[in-house]
């Protein structure tokens, strides 16, 4: 059964909206341990939208399951990643203006770069996976490079539409699933995920870890409102 990575950046983004000290992704991590993530991702960012630096640094003492660090190749938070030393760090692109990971890395235009940077990871002891495109030639870049993962990306599949459309990005996701696997790296996929897409990517074979933010946060929302909302119905009585 492939692993279920928790990702909190969003709730990171609930409490930057008011810059206070709530909802805490501290918090929130210990809760995702408690109903059986098998890790906690998080992404630093160079623009610090929603997780902070004081975040990763209490994570890294309090999560006991993996915990995943999203991270740019930047050299600042490449320093980060070697000090704090989670457990592992998943690379992948970053531009200032995107809403969130737009596309996987591109590790055939940069060789060198994410060479270097996989190298300075591993070498402080950090498990090192590559976000990537469902593309042979990326994947079989990173397998180049040493890199010990492949998280697959799989938002062009949650994005298309039910039925053919999705059975092609699916068959896409299964391909370059395998060819992770042949070249002897762990299996990997995230983004986009959702309780309604997530059993056919969770059944590739050899599937080893999903990492899902989105979906999970929304629905924690929801299923928690009515609770929040009589706790503070029980004060004001
Ligand atoms: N994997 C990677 C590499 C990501 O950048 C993200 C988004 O932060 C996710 C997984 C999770 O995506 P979603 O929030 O759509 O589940």
């Amino acid at each position: 059964m492939a692993e279920l990575g928790v990702n909190i950046d969003h709730v990171a983004t609930v409490r930057q909206a008011r810059r206070t000290d709530e909802p805490d992704p501290v918090w929130a991590a210990a809760l995702a341990e408690l109903g059986g993530a098998d890790g906690i991702t998080v992404h630093l960012r160079e623009d610090r939208r929603h997780i902070q630096d004081r975040d990763l640094a209490v994570l890294r003492e309090t999560v006991g399951v993996k915990l995943n660090l999203e991270m740019a190749c930047d050299d600042e938070i490449v320093d980060i990643a070697c000090r704090v030393k989670p457990r592992q760090a998943t690379l992948v692109p970053e531009r200032r203006e995107e809403v969130t990971t737009e596309g996987g890395l591109d590790v055939v235009g940069q060789k060198e770069r994410v060479g270097r940077v996989i190298g300075r990871l591993q070498k402080a002891g950090i498990v090192v996976s590559l976000f990537l495109d469902p593309c042979p030639e990326q994947i079989a870049a990173a397998a180049e490079l040493g890199a010990n993962a492949v998280e697959l990306h799989t938002g062009q599949y949650a994005l298309a539409a039910p039925g053919n459309a999705q059975e092609r990005e699916l068959k896409t996701l299964q391909k370059a699933a395998a060819a992770v696997l042949k070249q002897g790296m762990v299996l990997h996929a995230g983004h986009g995920l959702t309780y309604r897409n997530v059993r056919s990517v969770a059944t590739i074979d050899g599937m080893g870890e999903l990492n899902i933010g989105h979906s999970i946060i929304a629905r924690a929302v929801m299923v928690g409102l009515v609770e929040a909302v009589r706790e503070m119905k029980r004060l004001i009585s």
